[in-house]
């Protein structure tokens, strides 16, 4: 039979496809009940289509706990009859199940080559892309994107993909009218709001994207939960960036801590909004117990370095060294490890950076400094967007200010934030 978008599936039950289509429109738009899915695996266990969309669905997840369960809907393929994309998809998806994240996306660049309208596995890579550093990955997410606009040229969620590819290459003119465009389209399009929240945060264009994202948030709350907390946190970034901290933190507590906390995305951003607020404003220190509580068992999984030292900022400054400790452990042995990616980003860039945020977390700034001076110019592959990655770039800041480099401190502080126009969060920032 054929999808929704004319791709071969092989079965020959039409509500099967119809599940598989549905948890693919679902996750393109970023929408709420892409769980279906897992009820749709049960349902057709023989179905490939629908056993490779489940384990896309757990692969989101980033835990261990979740790997392996993607693992089980993998390794339900391997009796089945698949066609060439299929087997094409179930071989990518293993690659990114195994950490082999370049590999990964090697191989959805491949089947989107061969199949252009294959919408949902460009959109997976989007997310590898995010794995392996999206503004690093920014020109090759941006070429990928190119190859496939004449398949999808008047498609919102293929307009939104392109939009932050735009932005992440600092396109910003061409992201904000591609992203306008697809809002104009479709205005339930979540990922054009956030395409269109990097320009405006970029850009420093606080009073217009503070009216922007706060007319966005009663759809988002509609919309998948990752999205709705992500889109809420660049909401509150802005926020910062006028330094109204009890703005920032009413959204924290209604959109984007506390929800589902054990959701990776939702911890990622709070702890995130939590270490901005504490170097433009002061110490947060009774958000971080309840935050602790919920990474500390998963601290000492490896997926990027990006997740890692979000993980020990929190946990340094919720005063748990113990866990510290082993998650720091947990990263030299990845970091050791002799596969690709080991090479490629854990032991040049990630250990170092994540070491950095511990010692910044412990309150070392100047130990922070010297771990990050080497690999700040490769920071941007440890994971991450370009906005999420100015996290760093303000730890590098206040770890050279703290550790007395001033000239060091001021030339830097001038390099990132030549793009934008300043705002009280610059001028807090500058000394
Ligand atoms: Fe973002």
């Amino acid at each position: 039979m054929k999808d929704a978008r004319g791709l071969d599936v092989t079965t020959d039950d039409a509500t099967a496809v119809a599940a598989a289509d549905d948890f693919a429109a679902r996750l393109l738009r970023l929408d709420q009940g892409v769980e279906a899915i897992l009820d749709a695996a049960k349902r057709w266990p023989d179905t490939p289509i629908v056993q490779l969309y489940a384990a896309t669905f757990w692969l989101y997840g980033q835990t261990d706990g979740a790997l392996e369960t993607a693992a089980v809907h993998l390794r339900a393929c391997d009796a089945l009859a698949m066609n060439t994309r299929e087997r094409a998809l179930h071989r990518a998806l293993a690659l990114w199940h195994g950490n082999d994240n370049l590999r990964a996306v090697e191989a959805m660049e491949a089947i989107t080559t061969e199949w252009p309208s294959d919408l949902l596995t460009a959109k997976i890579a989007e997310f590898l892309y995010y794995v392996l550093g999206q503004q690093y990955m920014g020109p090759r997410f941006r070429a990928h994107m190119r190859r496939l606009e004449g398949a999808h040229a008047e498609d919102p969620d293929f307009l939104a993909m392109t939009a932050f590819a735009s932005e992440l290459c600092s396109d910003y003119a061409a992201a904000e009218a591609v992203a306008e465009r697809a809002l104009a389209i479709e205005p339930r399009n979540p990922w054009a709001q956030h395409a269109l929240s990097h320009v405006l945060i970029r850009q420093g264009r606080v009073a217009e994207g503070l009216a922007r994202l706060e007319s966005f948030l009663p759809l988002l709350a509609t919309c998948g939960r990752p999205i709705h907390c992500h889109d809420a946190w660049h909401l509150a970034l802005l926020h910062l960036e006028q330094l109204d901290v009890a703005a920032a933190m009413r959204v924290f507590r209604t959109h984007i801590w506390g929800i589902t906390p054990d959701f990776v995305v939702e911890q990622l951003d709070a702890i995130a909004l939590l270490w901005r607020i504490e170097m433009a404003a002061g110490p947060m220190d009774a958000q971080w117990p309840s935050i602790a509580e919920h990474i500390a068992t998963r601290a000492i999984e490896t997926f990027m370095p990006f997740m890692n030292s979000h993980y020990v900022y929190a946990l340094a400054r919720a005063g748990r060294a113990d866990v510290v400790e082993a998650a720091l452990a947990g990263v030299r042995a990845r970091s050791a490890a002799d596969d690709e990616e080991a090479k490629r980003v854990w032991a040049p860039v990630g250990r170092a950076v994540i070491e950095g945020a511990a010692a910044f977390g412990a309150g070392d700034r100047a130990r922070a400094a010297a771990l990050l001076d080497p690999v700040m110019p490769m920071m941007t592959s440890i994971g991450g967007s370009d906005a999420q990655d100015d996290l760093f770039r303000q730890t590098y800041l206040r770890s050279l200010q703290a550790a007395g480099r001033h000239v060091e401190a001021a030339a830097y502080f001038d390099a990132i934030t030549a793009a934008k126009s300043r705002t009280p969060l610059d001028r807090a920032l500058a000394n």
